[in-house]
């Protein structure tokens, strides 16, 4: 799909953070996974710059420069792992628009928590990807989920795709590696709670430490990818029939696989506790897990305000989401 086809010299695009509501891990071993992207987003303005063959970069937390072989950091500690996928990623636009000798600009702003599993990152690639190849020439969606699949990889390289496919595409999913997306339509409203532990996970570490796992007991492993399999079933047929009881204890579930898996964390087990205290029909772990981000579940808006103000009283982060329709958006 061609969103735009018209050079310019400035060029902007958002994309969408993420929550997994069932199977994160197993998707990376071509299990589904019903995820969605939500209501915060990195919006990115790339312009071209008289710096031939540089990309700069700017964003909240970090910037630097690239000129094609060596990278500075201007600011940001420990910002290499952040901006050298996104680097990767415009330069690579450049050379597929045969403009190996244009300067970048990048510009980045994001309302998005990053390094907690929301998919700052994905989202990152996604709209820095669209807004490079849009000044250039056209971004198509597809081509840049692809590119942005292919630069996530710099950060764990056993990626799943799910988080660049949901920034992408939008919407809520059921998502395989082999069998690709398919929207979801819940029958009805979700009233989701995001609590941040505040502790920064890296997802490469932790996708690493369970393919450990699971190379040290196949059969047990197997065992947990069959319920993950089970539980997504499940949960499908419970979003189609808007059954959010029987939702919020497959979610119950499907943090007890994640805890098997080794990937929570001892602060998002006490918000998690704290949510379903607060009333939450279901909470987990969302994305890589390490501390990182919890989402619970609702029945009601109260109810998920009452959760929020109670993970609050914590001394931890915690916001209502809403789920994004609309994916990638240029301009
Ligand atoms: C990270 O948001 C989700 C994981 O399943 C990794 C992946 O799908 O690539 C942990």
């Amino acid at each position: 799909m061609t969103v735009t086809a018209t050079a310019v010299a400035k060029a902007r695009a958002a994309a969408p953070a993420k929550i997994i509501l069932f199977g994160e891990h197993f998707v990376v071993y071509g299990n589904p996974a019903i995820l969605a992207s939500i209501n915060r987003r990195i919006t990115v303005t790339a312009k071209k710059s008289r710096d031939g063959g540089k990309v700069k970069i700017k964003s909240d937390i970090a910037s630097g420069e690239f000129d094609g072989s060596t990278f500075r950091l201007i600011e940001g500690a420990n910002a290499r792992a952040t901006l050298e996928p996104l680097y990767y990623a415009a330069r690579q636009a450049l050379d597929d628009k045969k403009q190996q000798k244009g300067g970048l600009e990048i510009e980045i702003k994001s309302d998005i928590p990053y390094g907690v599993g929301l998919g700052s990152s994905a989202a990152a690639l996604v709209a820095t990807i669209a807004a490079v190849e849009s000044l250039l020439g056209r971004a198509d969606k597809k081509k840049v989920c692809e590119s942005a699949i292919e630069a996530e990889k710099i950060i764990h390289k056993n990626s799943s795709g799910a988080d660049c496919f949901v920034s992408t595409f939008g919407g809520m999913m059921h998502y395989s590696k082999g069998g690709g997306f398919k929207k979801v339509e819940a029958k009805t409203k979700l009233f989701l709670v995001i609590g941040d532990t505040g502790i920064k996970h890296n997802t490469g570490d932790l996708v690493s430490s369970v393919r450990k796992l699971k190379e040290a007991n196949q059969m047990a492993f197997s065992g947990l990818m069959s319920q993950s399999r089970d539980i997504c079933n499940q949960a499908l047929a419970a979003l189609n029939s808007g059954n959010t009881e029987h939702l919020g204890m497959l979610m119950n579930e499907n943090q007890l696989l994640l805890e098997r898996l080794g990937v929570s964390h001892e602060k998002a087990d006490d918000l998690i506790d704290v949510a379903r205290r607060a009333g939450a029909l279901g909470a987990k772990i969302t994305g890589a897990g390490g501390g990182g981000a919890i989402i619970a579940l609702a029945a009601s808006k109260e109810d998920s305000e009452r959760i929020a103000s109670a993970i609050k009283e914590t001394g931890q982060g915690a916001f209502e989401v809403e789920i994004d329709t609309k994916g990638l958006v240029l301009g």
